[in-house]
Order: structure tokens, then sequence, then C-alpha cells
């Protein structure tokens, strides 16, 4: 078949749609294809050409080879906050796939399973709490849990300080990755005091003066090798950190799966009555139906050729994740939440993308989607379990705020009578 030349791939009337973006924030790749009926479309974001472009096919093309890199394809206060500079995210090739192996030996089922029973003794405290008849924010409240279970799963130490101090940290890192300007300058500044921690734990554990028991995850981390050496303080420590906030981060699904509880009552009945069969649709929903990341960005190693058209190398290729997983040609009624429409269905690699997609073992994929998957159900399962109600408060959620969450951080308090 002839390709055919870029000019034909239609372009945002605005030459740059930063505001656009930044307006519509995850509907507004969505939104654009389907004014300009496309599945791909050119604009400029920050003054720097761009391709954006959605649904399965979009993601096989991201995720199905190593045709993309992501050096030099997300904003540096996003990376920064984020994956940063050095980590998997950032290699390519055997580099990559030698630290994807250190990911995916310190995510295997057993390491979940305890990391899972882990936060079940953690919750018990905050099931007390409602029960005794306070309300609570369930945002701080998981944030808060969160980071005491992963730093316990890791084997490192969570003293009610150390866990104040990572739980701010860690939160502020996601909370701020969408932003530019003070806060973001804030939480980078903030990042620096983790990565320190991350640094001295990684050094504490290699001269034996911090000895977790030998499995744990930051021994596996602090232990792993490539070409036969360690990797350094500074690299391993920001990879330390890449265990520990996307952790802390799943406390936004967790927050809107307790709100699709509320909405959706008979789930939270099933759920209670004991019937745990379709506790994995329902988590697989709420990843798929709440907004997370919105996109992400790669940039071509090579030129290559899709719908026709030949992309030079070093194109700036954007996927939106949101609108893939509300594609309506993969998703019926994408717009509905219900869990049902994972009953029988397996995902495939591509149509379900919050996380990244492709192959587990290689690419980018998300090697956390399992343990995500997992916590989900676990807080699903107690929350069920606990006698709750949310008392009246705002419960709506901008799209145009990345990554979203309801405003009111969803307090739950006990039902009266
Ligand atoms: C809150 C839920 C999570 C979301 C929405 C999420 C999202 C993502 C996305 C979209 C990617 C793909 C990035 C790309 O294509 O470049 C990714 C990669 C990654 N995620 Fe997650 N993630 C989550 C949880 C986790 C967890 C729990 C962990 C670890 C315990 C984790 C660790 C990583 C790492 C290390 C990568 C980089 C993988 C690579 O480049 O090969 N994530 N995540």
């Amino acid at each position: 078949m002839a390709t055919k030349d870029l000019s034909g791939i239609p372009r945002t009337t605005l030459p740059d749609t930063s505001l656009s973006l930044l307006r519509e924030g995850y509907v507004f790749i969505s939104s654009t294809c389907d004014r300009l009926r496309t599945d791909v479309f050119r604009t400029r974001l920050l003054l720097r050409p761009a391709f954006c472009v959605r649904g399965a096919d979009a993601a096989e093309l991201f995720y199905g080879s190593d045709l993309f890199t992501r050096q030099g394809a997300m904003p540096g206060t996003v990376v920064h906050l984020l994956q940063d500079f050095g980590s998997v995210q950032m290699l390519d090739g055997q580099e990559h796939a030698d630290r994807k192996r250190m990911f995916l030996a310190l995510l295997e089922p057993g390491l979940i399973d305890a990391f899972t029973s882990t936060l079940a003794e953690v919750w018990d405290a905050r099931a007390d709490r409602i029960a005794a008849g306070e309300t609570i924010e369930l945002y701080s409240e998981t944030n808060r849990m969160l980071t005491e279970a992963a730093l316990r799963w890791l084997g490192l130490p969570a003293t009610q300080n150390q866990v104040g101090l990572r739980t701010q940290e860690l939160a502020a890192m996601v909370d701020h990755a969408g932003t530019v300007g003070p806060r973001n300058a804030w939480a980078r500044w903030i990042r620096r005091r983790s990565e320190r921690w991350a640094g001295r734990m990684i050094d504490m554990i290699r001269a034996d003066v911090l000895r977790p028991r030998p499995g744990t995850p930051a021994v596996l981390i602090a232990e792993h090798t490539e070409n036969g050496r360690p990797l350094d303080t500074e690299v391993a420590a920001v990879e330390l950190l890449n265990i520990v906030r996307p952790i802390v981060a799943v406390s936004r699904f967790i927050v809107f799966a307790a709100l699709a509880l509320w909405q959706n009552p008979q789930w939270k009945k099933e759920f209670a009555g004991g019937d745990l069969s379709r506790l994995q649709p329902f988590a697989q929903e709420v990843r798929r139906y709440y907004p997370f990341f919105p996109l992400i960005g790669g940039r071509s190693r090579r030129p290559f050729t899709w719908r026709g058209y030949r992309f030079p190398e070093d194109s700036w290729v954007l996927l939106d994740l949101y609108g893939t997983n509300h594609d309506p040609r993969s998703w019926a009624d994408p717009d509905a939440f219900r869990p049902e429409r994972f009953v029988d269905r397996e995902p495939t690699p591509y149509d379900l993308v919050p996380q990244g997609g492709g192959p587990f073992d290689s690419g980018h994929r998300c090697p956390g989607e399992r343990l995500t998957i997992a916590t989900v159900e676990t807080m699903v399962r107690l929350l069920s379990h606990t006698d709750h109600t949310l008392p009246a408060q705002d419960l709506t959620y901008t799209m145009a705020s990345m990554p979203a969450l309801p405003r009111s951080g969803l307090l739950i308090s006990r039902t009266h009578g």
C-alpha cells in the first residue's frame, strides 16, 4: 500500500493546544479526535509538534514493539516527580529488560499476597476508629495506610514518624505531577528528601546495619546486579521510590472504588454477603472507568508507518490512555460503570490501558498492575465488611484536574441506628 503524506493527518486549528489540554483534561484527545473524525491528529503541545493517538490499535502501535523510547518524551517536571531520570522507564533494550526483571521479581504473586495481608492489618485500626464513631477522610487515610503497609512489606522501619514524613512526600509527588510553577517546585524539593531517605536505606542494607528479612523487596533492590555490579545508590534509591510511590498512588483508585460501592449498593451487598466471585471484575471496572493518568508520551526511535502514514524518526506521540479505556469500539456503553463487562471477558493487552499495555515482561507496561488490582480488591472487600456510610459532602470531581479525585477526599463514617 502506498504511504500517505503526513500533511493528510488532521490538524487542530489552534497552533498550540496546551491550554485546551489543561482545560479539557482527560477528554482532550478523544474529544479532538471525535471532532476531527480521526484516531490520530497533529498539534503542538508546549510549542512542540505532537501526534495524538487513541484506541486499541494505537495502544498496540505504542506498546507492541520497542519503537518508542520514553527519553525526551515527557516534560521534566513530570518525569522528576514520577519515575525520574535513571529509572527503568527511561531505559531501552537490554538495559531495560535487566531492570524490569528486578521489578517483576519483587512483584510476584507471593509478595503481592504478603502486601495485601499487611494492608488488611493496617486497615483494622481505621475500621475500629469508624466503628467508634469517627469520620475519616478516606484519601488521606489510605495514603497513610498504604505508606505504612509498603514500608513494612519492603522491610523498612515504619515508625509513626517515618510513616508521616514519607506519606507527605509520596502523596505530594503524585498530587503535583500535573502542575507547573511553585507547587511543582515544592513537590520536587520535598522529593529530594525522599531520595536521601531511600539512599540511606539502601546504604544501610548493603552495610548490614539494617537487616530486613532476606527476600523482602528492599533487599532485592539493594542486591540487584546488572553486568555483575550492584546499582548505584542513587539509582537504587530512585527505584525504591518507584515501588513505594505508586503503591501510595493506588489510594486514588481506592477512593474511587469506595465511591463506586456507595453509588452501586448492590455490589456492596454482594461482597458483604461473602460472594467475592465478581470482586476482580469490579476492580477492573474501577481501573477502566475512573480517570488516573490521562496519556503517556513516547518518542519514535525510527521511522514507522501507521494507518498508511509514514512518520519520521523522533516523532513525539501521545497515547490517550483514558480515551482508549472509554473507546466505544472496545467498550459498550463506555461511560457507564458496569463491572459485569469483565465477568466473561479478559481484557486484551491493548484495550484496557490505565497502567499501559502490551506484554507484561517486556516493554513499559506497569509491573505493578497485579498488585494494584489485588490492593483494590482487598480494600473493596474490607470496606464492604465495614459498616459505613458517606455523610453529606461534595463527591464531584473535575476531568480538568489531573490526577482526578473527589473534592471531599471521600469522608466515611459509621451508619446510625
Ligand atoms: C495507581 C496505580 C498505577 C497506575 C495508574 C500506574 C500507571 C502506570 C503507567 C501508565 C505506566 C506505563 C508508563 C509507560 O508506558 O512509560 C506504568 C509504568 C510503571 N509502573 Fe505503574 N501504575 C500504578 C501502580 C504501580 C505500582 C503499584 C507499581 C509498583 C509497585 C508501579 C510501578 C511502575 C513502574 C516501575 C513502571 C515503569 C515500567 C517500565 O518502564 O518498564 N506502578 N505505570
